[in-house]
């Protein structure tokens, strides 16, 4: 049965108690509103581990914008289902005021790697999520944590992270869960009006488009500009930006190499609502 837990000290105790009886630990951080991709993520957590761990917090330091934090959808009686029909054994759920009782000092700086894409676009996010995730790491010991490749670039910031502090914790990335139109599932697609979630497919529909034409060698930059204009504009949507990366340093590139594996990334507004999608390439 699912066991609920609010305060750190309580949390801790069990975590301890778990861990002395060898039991091995998969934690899913999430911010709640869970679907079929958090729920993808719970389930290669439960084929690996003894004891599945997930967290529920919207965490508000990682959120630039204050009107996406208040609309952030919060559902935690449906979630708390999804956890016990799921085989979760442990959910740690905590307030505000227990996360953050006072205000946070400690920065992390990623260098190159979050000023690119969403470390760009949304300053200080990236800082908010090594924030909570050092803590969950701390708080809840997980011998292994599952992320989503949805949000790549958290990936690469987490496993830097792990390296860059030491921490005894494996990440493994998960592949995207999809609706059958291609849209990334996201917590955010529940904000979109019924024209909003007709147009939201583009998205990957353009990442698609992008990946055939770079893997037929065409120049980037003249691939991006036709995606853009032909694609996304007529459809009303904005990108905030279309990148190529390449993922062993997550360095902006114009040119894929064969063999190192890259990623095509897209952030775009509909109705105010922005989402993120990728397709990875060559890995
Ligand atoms: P959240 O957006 O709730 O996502 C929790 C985890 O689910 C992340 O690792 C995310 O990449 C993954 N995920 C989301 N949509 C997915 C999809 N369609 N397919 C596969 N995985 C998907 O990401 C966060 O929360 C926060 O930044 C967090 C890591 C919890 C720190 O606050």
């Amino acid at each position: 049965p699912l066991e609920k837990f609010e305060t750190i000290p309580a949390v801790r105790q069990q975590i301890k108690h778990l861990k002395s009886q060898g039991k091995s630990i998969g934690l899913v951080p999430t911010m709640g509103a869970l679907h079929r991709g958090h729920i993808e993520l719970i389930r290669s957590s439960r084929k690996v581990s003894d004891i599945t761990v997930v967290s529920i917090f919207v965490n508000p330091i990682q959120f630039n914008n204050p009107e996406d934090l208040l609309k952030y959808p919060r559902t935690l009686s449906a979630d708390l289902e999804i956890l016990s029909r799921e085989g979760t054994d442990l959910v740690f759920v905590p307030d505000e005021k227990e996360l953050y009782p006072e205000a946070i000092t400690t920065e992390f700086d990623f260098g190159p790697m979050e000023q690119v894409m969403e470390g760009r676009f949304r300053p200080g996010h990236f800082n908010g999520v090594a924030i909570v995730v050092a803590k969950l790491f701390h708080i809840l010991q997980p011998d292994v944590a599952f992320f989503g490749q949805k949000d790549l670039q958290q990936v690469s910031i987490i496993r830097r992270l792990t390296k860059d502090l030491s921490i005894d914790t494996s990440i493994e990335m998960i592949p995207t869960v999809r609706e059958e139109d291609g849209l990334a599932l996201s917590s955010r697609n529940l904000r979109l009006s019924e024209n909003g979630r007709t147009l939201a497919p583009k998205l990957y529909q353009a990442l698609q488009k992008c990946k055939t034409e770079l893997l037929n060698g065409g120049d980037w930059f003249s691939i991006r500009k036709k995606v853009i204009e032909e694609e996304l504009l007529p459809a009303a949507i904005q990108p905030e930006y279309l990148e190529l990366v390449e993922l062993k340093r997550f360095s902006l590139t114009y040119k894929p190499v064969n063999g190192t594996p890259f990623a095509i990334c897209i952030a775009a507004n509909i109705e105010n609502i922005r989402l993120i999608d990728n397709l990875v390439i060559g890995e």
